[in-house]
């Protein structure tokens, strides 16, 4: 027994982490849903022409003022979903610059919040060559960053998104169940392959972009919440509004994206992410009228619903009607006494930081997320 633990041992050393055998291929008849199991296809789970269309509204970057007053306030707040209930949103939230009575007052408004990571580092090599330790302290120091000063439950916290898009194959997934997340929203998927969200106890079938390394473990009842490609300017494949590089009017952006999505409408209504960053309303012409022309045009049509990629995840368990379909209305409490820390970062500069409770006594980083 002993020498059979060694060899796994060295084993693991010898084809790097982990040792565990790929995944087998995935069957419908193994893999249901009542057991938290879906295999990865392009199915929807019921008839497409009775499925709602999904849409989720996602930024991953951090909470500031601007952000909040400048574009969430009035594009996302006052809004409703056919059943008169507020649309929802995703938010995956990184550290530096984040102001976390705002994290707080977007959980409240019943807004998913999820995890970016803590330091966002902007080097794909980083998130390429990190450690399970390193994406552990970027993910669940981050999950407790948030929990903490924006004072939300932790169990609450649920999904991920990796900077740069960058998954690191089975180590960052493994990262992320010890963190306590259960899905992700990272992993592309082509227009033309749309994926619904599916679970990683089998073999995914969701093609690996070469920039890419992915999962090919089981990782039971953890889901994938495919980033839904769209296609941009001269029909290139994006992720993000921001890199589709469509120009023109209020009116042509907002055509383009409706086109987006009729044809996923007109298909099999696969759910849609649409990944928002502000710097797309800060560089493109006329894309912030664009965007509320956009959503003001889906906000007449009955069997569509802004929801949380959370949300998603939720239908996917239990997939029902438009006719049948109600948004979730999330009753949150939670206290905020809003104070403003100046803090030390590691590089002896100061950092503001707001929060819902009391200053720490240095500003919270990768390995020190409480600020000890
Ligand atoms: C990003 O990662 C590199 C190592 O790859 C490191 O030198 C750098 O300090 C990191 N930057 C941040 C902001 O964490
Ligand atoms: C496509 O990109 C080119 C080059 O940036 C630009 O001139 C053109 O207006 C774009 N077309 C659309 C439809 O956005």
């Amino acid at each position: 027994m002993k020498v059979i633990l060694y060899l796994a041992f060295v084993a693991s050393f010898a084809w790097g982490y982990p040792s565990l055998k790929d995944a087998s291929v995935c069957k419908t008849a193994a893999c249901m849903i009542e057991n938290d199991c879906r295999c990865s296809s392009t199915t929807n789970p019921i008839s497409a022409t009775d499925a709602p269309q999904l849409i989720a509204i996602t930024v991953s970057e951090s909470v500031v003022a601007t952000l909040y007053e400048d574009y969430l306030k009035p594009i996302l707040f006052d809004r409703t979903n056919p059943d008169g209930k507020p649309i929802g949103a995703t938010f995956y939230v990184n550290h530096e610059y984040t102001d976390y009575t705002l994290v707080q007052d977007l959980y409240l408004r019943g807004y998913e919040i999820g995890v970016h990571s803590v330091t966002k580092n902007s080097s794909q090599e980083y998130w390429r060559h990190a450690t399970l330790e390193d994406l552990v302290e970027e993910f669940y120091g981050q999950r407790q960053i948030i929990s903490h000063f924006a004072n939300i439950p932790i169990e609450d916290i649920v999904g991920g998104r990796t900077p740069q898009l960058q998954l690191e194959g089975d180590l960052s997934i493994e990262a992320y169940v010890q963190s306590g997340l259960t899905y992700d929203n990272s992993w592309p998927t082509s227009s033309s392959i749309r994926l619904f969200p599916y679970t990683l106890d089998y073999k995914s079938t969701q093609e690996c972009l070469v920039t890419m390394t992915c999962p090919t473990q089981p990782h039971e009842h953890f889901w994938i919440a495919p980033l839904t490609n769209i296609q941009g300017n001269d029909s290139i494949q994006c992720n993000s509004l921001a890199t589709c590089n469509i120009q023109g009017s209020a009116q042509e952006i907002a055509d383009w994206l409706i086109d987006q999505v009729d044809s996923a409408h007109q298909g099999t209504r696969a759910p849609l992410i649409l990944r928002l960053d502000s710097y797309w309303f800060q560089f493109t012409h006329n894309s912030y009228e664009g965007f509320v022309l956009f959503l003001d045009e889906m906000s007449r049509r009955n069997d569509l619903f802004f929801v949380s990629v959370e949300d998603i995840v939720n239908w996917m368990k239990n997939p029902v009607s438009a006719a049948n379909f109600q948004s979730t209305v999330h009753e949150r409490y939670g206290d905020c006494a809003p104070i403003s820390c100046s803090l030390k970062f590691l590089d002896g500069s100061e950092r503001w930081m707001k929060s819902c409770v009391s200053c720490p006594l240095s500003y919270p980083w990768k390995g020190n997320p409480m600020g000890k």
